[in-house]
């Protein structure tokens, strides 16, 4: 695997790992990568532009207001001619940055403005990586389909031991190999998802709810999308912000889900049902608000509608893939959902399990499969896991055809 031809930008921030830069930027070339380098005033201070610039062969971008060298269309330019975007090393400043939309220098404008996929290796002190702000505004970007290098242990420049340290340049490198020959693996495919909890009204102000956050069907959404595919999120309500490139429809209710996943289904190749559907619903959803009177208040349930057994009774080429939240006999369930809702794959979690469920950023999944295979995968943050369930699918497509 190489990276022959790719036009690999690398954005160097302020760090003393700054100069395990130019080991990855002699790496990238060696792969074959055209390398683009632009780096932040701090950085800057750290090694010399010129060394970039001569391992690189290209002329280094530091500040938004210098003379142009090379390119005709100023700071959009290489953003537009990235395939692959590498912040290395990754401060929490630039981290920082991007989660909030600050574009305010030629590496934030240029990462800001670019569709290409982008990774950062951070590389920091432990306790600021650790910081509870730079680690949301790494789940932030994480969900949004940026991807993130696990940095390093060991002895930091600071004098302390801890996670923090740039990873070896030669881990980066194939690093970004993988993810290029990853993209694209999903090309000409498109993909239904489904994605956070129902809500079935009881009247104008309250519904029935449940803990889903819709973190995991709107990762499997983000890398659907990074890896190519054209994907439709139909989602139940969440505080998650759109996926880049995925089409988002909102809905509340199970039956307004069904009406939009049956819309779409007929155009669909696969299908990802990780939505938490309400299976039952208020018979008469009031009007009025209801008043507090009586000492008990009984409200009758009427059953939704089974989206995915719906599914798996019309499905013709589609690939299904289901959910199992279970809280006991996890295998035994799951298996049965498969069986009984025609899937070819089910993803099953114990939602007890400390980790796993609603509403947490890790999960615990078993893979089940039509013909007996049970993949048992480790506890991993739900980005991950949404990676392996697409790896999973990708293999089951592959198969088939
Ligand atoms: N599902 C669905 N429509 C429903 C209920 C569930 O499409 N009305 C889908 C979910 O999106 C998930 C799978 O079916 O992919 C399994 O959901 P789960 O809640 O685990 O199981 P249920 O089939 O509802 O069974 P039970 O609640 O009895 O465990």
């Amino acid at each position: 695997m190489s990276l022959a031809g790719k036009q690999v930008v690398l954005g160097v921030t302020g760090g003393i790992a700054v100069y395990k830069a130019v080991d990855i930027v002699s790496r990238l070339r060696k792969m074959g990568a055209i390398v683009h380098v632009i780096m932040t005033e701090s950085a800057a201070r750290f090694v010399t532009p010129l060394t970039f610039q001569e391992m690189s062969a290209n002329p280094v971008v530091v500040s938004m207001w210098g003379e142009m060298k090379q390119w005709n269309v100023e700071h959009i330019a290489l953003a537009t001619m990235a395939d692959v975007f590498l912040v290395a090393p990754a401060t929490a400043n630039i981290i920082g940055k991007i989660a909030n939309g600050i574009a305010d220098d030629m590496l934030s404008t240029t990462v800001m403005a670019t569709k290409a996929p982008v990774i950062f290796a951070p590389a920091m002190n432990t306790q600021m990586y650790c910081n509870p702000i730079v680690q949301k505004n790494i789940q932030e970007l994480t969900l949004l389909g940026y991807q993130f290098i696990e940095p390093a242990r060991g002895l930091l420049a600071c004098g302390t031991e801890g996670v923090g340290r740039l990873p070896d340049p030669c881990d980066i490198v194939n690093f970004v190999v993988d993810h290029v020959a990853a993209e694209n693996d999903f090309a000409g495919k498109n993909l239904l998802v489904t994605a956070g909890g129902t809500r079935e009204a009881i009247d104008p102000v309250r519904y029935i709810g449940n803990r889903s956050s819709g973190k995991m069907g709107y990762a499997i959404a983000a890398q659907a999308a990074r890896r190519g595919a054209k994907v439709i999120l139909v989602s139940g309500a969440t505080g998650l912000s759109h996926p880049p490139n995925v089409t988002v429809v909102k809905v509340e209710s199970a039956a307004e889900m069904r009406e939009e996943v049956l819309k779409n289904f007929f155009s669909c190749d696969i299908v990802v049902k990780a939505a938490a559907v309400a299976d039952y619903r208020p018979e008469v959803a009031e009007m009025q608000k209801i008043k507090k009177n009586d000492d008990t208040l009984i409200l009758k349930l009427t059953k939704n509608p089974d989206i995915l057994r719906e599914l798996g009774q019309i499905k013709e080429r589609q690939l299904l893939v289901g959910f199992a939240a279970e809280t006991q006999n996890v295998v035994n369930y799951a298996k049965k959902k498969l069986n009984e809702k025609n899937l070819d794959m089910i993803v099953a979690n114990d939602v007890t399990a400390p980790g796993a469920g609603f509403n947490v950023d890790t999960n615990i999944a078993k893979l089940l499969f039509r013909d007996g295979k049970i993949v048992d995968l480790p506890q991993m943050p739900k980005e991950k896991l949404a990676c392996c369930i697409l790896d999973y699918i990708r293999e089951l497509v592959t198969n088939r055809t």
